[in-house]
């Protein structure tokens, strides 16, 4: 199944904007584009059903329904049931209230281990933990390459390590991680995952039940959706880990690590995610499919086209002197989430591609341990190029002629 980038470019608002029709994008592992259906069915929420959402009278109802809806059909195509999904402010937040509810689940002497691969998000709260008697163990990432390999996982596991803490790909590295392998390794050893998908999601919505995990969080904002965090956690861990809510919803899995009110609006929105997986699905004229089936058809199709354009991009990194490519050089390993350390900062360079209408970013991303890991300066930073199936041919030529400009 081949996407049509005029039809799947029509589907974004974005790409038809006059302030933004020169610019070309590269900065989309730090938030996507969201999708028509997004936006209308945000700007649709606001105005029609902007109201306490469950009860009878009918713009209440619908507005209930819409929510509903939204993590019906998002947990149908993840492959998990409906009340393992739930939504939180941001991933960051939806990890922070996790390690909460692991803090009063965990005894002295248990073990977590988290990595140096990973974006703080799924890091700093879970070495917290180490404050109150829980060893915390690391997974560290070959210096030279941000590797990740298992088989440095294998000597820390034991029975004492209740949770491993990795990114399915990292928003530097790029990588992607063998999650289902990893899972079943720490399985076998009795402890259960907790997975950040976040760079992962936007190339594909993952089939987290196949995956195998215990926790997968992404966020929506990045996957051309609302500001909202989403957050899957398999009901056996979910109903053990005490809950976070108020007490009298604990008999309520969606509702057990979600302490704060949810954003209806962004929530009921969500839905229009589901509705792009579900219109790029129709426009391939595959036969019928469940919503898992048509998420994956999607997913593989998106890899596909980002797969093609990526090997571009990397055979001119390839061929530019000076040049440090962080992660693998083979497109099937990787996103399209593509960092580079020159010998100017990533900030200044970011700053010089926008003279060329190139919207990219620079920096350390919140991803401060692995660069110091890789013996990259925080300061000097990276700079990162990242797109997505949506990303025309056309524009991955621009970003490379732009590049010979500033390289
Ligand atoms: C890999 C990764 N994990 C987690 C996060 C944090 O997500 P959020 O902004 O939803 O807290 C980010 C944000 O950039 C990220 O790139």
């Amino acid at each position: 199944m081949g996407l049509d980038i005029d039809f799947v470019r029509a589907q974004f608002p974005a790409f038809s904007e006059p302030s933004l029709k020169h610019q070309a994008f590269f900065e989309n592992a730090g938030g996507s584009y969201p999708c028509r259906f997004v936006v209308d069915r945000l700007a649709r929420f606001y105005r029609e059903r902007k109201v306490q959402p469950y009860w009878a009278f009918d713009a209440s109802r619908v507005a209930g329904e819409e929510m509903d809806e939204a993590r019906r059909r998002l947990a149908a195509m993840l492959g998990v049931e409906a009340d393992e999904l739930s939504f939180g402010p941001s991933t960051t937040a939806n990890v922070y209230v996790l390690a909460q509810a692991f803090r009063g689940w965990l005894n002295p002497g248990d073990a977590v281990v988290v990595t140096d691969q990973d974006h703080e998000a799924n890091s700093g709260a879970w070495r917290r933990l180490g404050g109150e008697g829980i060893e915390i163990r690391e997974w560290r990432i070959d210096p030279e390459t941000g590797h990740l390999d298992p088989a440095r996982l294998a000597p820390l596991l034991d029975r004492k390590v209740r949770l491993v803490a990795f990114p399915h790909c990292s928003n530097i590295v790029g990588e992607i991680n063998d999650v289902a392998a990893i899972t079943t390794m720490a399985h076998k050893a009795g402890a259960a995952v907790c997975v950040d998908g976040v760079s992962y999601a936007p190339h594909g919505l993952p089939d987290v039940g196949a995956l195998g995990a215990d926790i997968y969080l992404f966020s929506a904002y990045k996957a051309y959706g609302p500001h909202q965090g989403l957050m899957v956690v398999r009901r056996s861990l979910g109903e053990a880990l005490p809950n976070q809510g108020h007490g009298f919803n604990a008999g309520k899995l969606h509702q057990r690590f979600t302490p704060a009110g949810p954003d209806h609006a962004q929530v009921a929105a969500c839905a229009g995610m589901a509705d792009y997986v579900d219109v790029l699905f129709s426009a391939t004229g595959l036969e019928h499919r469940d919503s898992r089936g048509r998420a994956r058809a999607v997913h593989d199709a998106m890899r596909d086209r980002e797969r093609r354009l990526l090997r571009q991009l990397l055979d001119f990194i390839g061929s530019k002197r000076g040049l440090r490519l962080i992660g693998p050089g083979d497109a099937r390993r990787r996103a399209p989430t593509v960092s580079v350390v020159a010998e100017e900062p990533g900030e200044a360079l970011a700053a010089e591609l926008a003279a060329h209408d190139i919207m990219a970013g620079g920096g350390d991303f919140y991803a401060v341990r692995p660069l110091k890991a890789m013996g990259i300066d925080p300061g000097h930073g990276v700079l990162r190029l990242s797109f997505t199936h949506y990303t025309s041919e056309e524009e991955i030529d621009r970003l490379i002629t732009a590049l010979q400009h500033v390289i």
